[in-house]
């Protein structure tokens, strides 16, 4: 079975004091719960403090974003080796990025490959809007996302794969589990299936995210395709966090 794994994406929020005291809380509460991966993903200045507060942990680091080229005249950009430096996962291709940021599926098949290359776990964000799921679009939209953020990608065995649908995004309102499940343990896992055969594709963590919160968290987990979480804006509320990390691993009976 895929790992169990809760992701806080913390987003451009927190101060430096405040992504010391977030990490050390969550280090007290989850710092050391065995069979589920637990990573925390800090704005990037925070990358190395947070890294510092958690060590000696089991908790994982994760950046947000990084540039797919190596090195060089790219001001304000962070490269696939810096980011590896500090982190063991980078989350890629994040909605809030497509929208925001001009990132195409073209651009996150090259991070994806770049960051494989340089030993990070990408966290692969794929996910429709409100529009293309009310013209019955959805499908298609995440098979593309997934297939062409994954072209040229040989070996599945460090991808994370995160469904997060744009309209359930820090809305306050998530989807449920039976329309995540469709998507998750449907598009997504035919596309994995497809590409890397059964075996490895089964082992590939898909996590759900919109607006998972303690409350949202269970029925999401109780989906068998659904192995974890990516979570917004519950990840900076340290009791919310350390909830949604052993709810999920309560339910995937590995704690
Ligand atoms: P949310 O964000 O939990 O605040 O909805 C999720 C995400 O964007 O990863």
């Amino acid at each position: 079975m895929a790992r169990p794994t809760v992701a806080g994406n913390w987003k451009m929020n927190t101060s430096l004091a405040e992504a010391k005291s977030l990490a050390r809380d969550l280090r007290a509460s989850i710092g050391d719960i065995n069979g589920i991966d637990r990573v925390l993903c800090p704005p990037f200045p925070y990358l190395m403090l947070v890294r510092e507060t958690v060590a000696g942990s089991s908790i994982g680091i994760g950046a947000q974003n990084m540039n797919y080229q190596e090195k060089g005249a790219f001001t304000g950009e962070v490269s696939p080796s810096m980011v590896a430096e500090l982190c063991d996962y980078v989350i890629l291709g994040h909605s809030e990025r497509r929208a925001l940021y001009g990132e195409t599926d073209e651009s996150v098949n090259l991070k994806v490959e770049a960051a494989l290359k340089a030993g990070l776990k990408p966290i692969l964000c794929v996910g429709e809007t409100l529009a293309q799921r009310e013209a019955g679009a959805a499908e298609s939209i995440v098979g593309k996302q997934i297939t062409k953020a994954l072209d040229g990608v040989e070996n599945a065995s460090s991808l994370v794969v995160a469904y997060e649908p744009v309209w359930a995004i820090g809305t306050g309102v998530p989807a449920t589990p039976e329309l995540a499940a469709e998507i998750m343990g449907g598009v997504i896992q035919r596309n994995l299936i497809a590409l890397y055969g059964e075996p490895a594709a089964l082992e590939v963590p898909l996590l759900y995210g919109g607006s998972v919160n303690p409350d949202s968290v269970q029925g999401f987990m109780e989906q068998g395709c659904i192995h974890g979480a990516l979570v917004g804006g519950a990840s900076l509320k340290p009791e919310d966090f350390a909830h949604i990390v052993r709810t999920t691993a309560g339910v995937k009976g590995v704690s």
